[in-house]
């Protein structure tokens, strides 16, 4: 074992999203990790700590986007990962936009913007996992994603063939 230095649930890289919800008069943004798991319909999973506010507004709405975090965002989603703030959007100048499919806003900037609605859900220790359908997205090639591994943040590295 690699003692304590290392904790298990930072070994695998993970992809970095800035999830966002909104209800009719709140809304939210933090950083989220989520998995890819069907292919038809297009699925992902996520899983988020029952006690935060974008659990309730989740809950609320069975709507969320998952803004995957371009390197312009690493600031960004390190802020989204730890900081609470009574409106994350004003506070840290997050610039939105509407989605055309969910209620949650997109943020600009992102590597991609995944729309999803929650199809079925299931409590886990101190979580609850929400598997959720892609219902719309929009790609920004110029932009490239962050990495997350080890409690740091990467941009992609070289190609390997
Ligand atoms: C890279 C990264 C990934 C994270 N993934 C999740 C996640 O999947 N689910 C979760 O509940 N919290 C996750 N967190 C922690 C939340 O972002 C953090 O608790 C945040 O402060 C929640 O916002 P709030 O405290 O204002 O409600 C992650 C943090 C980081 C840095």
């Amino acid at each position: 074992m690699p003692g304590e230095r290392i904790k298990v649930s930072h070994v695998m890289p993970c992809a970095v999203n800035l999830l966002t919800v909104a209800s009719k008069n709140e809304r939210d943004a933090m950083t989220a990790t989520a998995m890819f798991v069907s292919e038809d319909p297009p699925l992902f999973v996520v899983s988020i700590r029952k006690s935060i506010v974008a659990h309730r507004l989740i809950e609320e709405t069975g709507q969320f986007a998952l803004n995957v975090a371009s390197t312009q965002q690493a600031k960004l989603a390190k802020r989204l990962g730890r900081e609470k703030a009574a409106d994350k959007f004003n506070e840290f100048g997050i610039a939105i936009e509407k989605a055309p499919a969910v209620n949650a806003p997109l943020i600009k900037g992102s590597f991609a913007g995944i729309e999803c609605k929650v199809i079925t859900s299931f409590p886990v220790g101190n979580f609850t996992v929400y598997v959720a359908e892609a219902i719309g997205f929009s790609v920004n090639e110029s932009l490239s994603p962050v990495v997350w591994n080890l409690d740091r943040y990467y941009a992609i590295g070289e190609e390997l063939r």
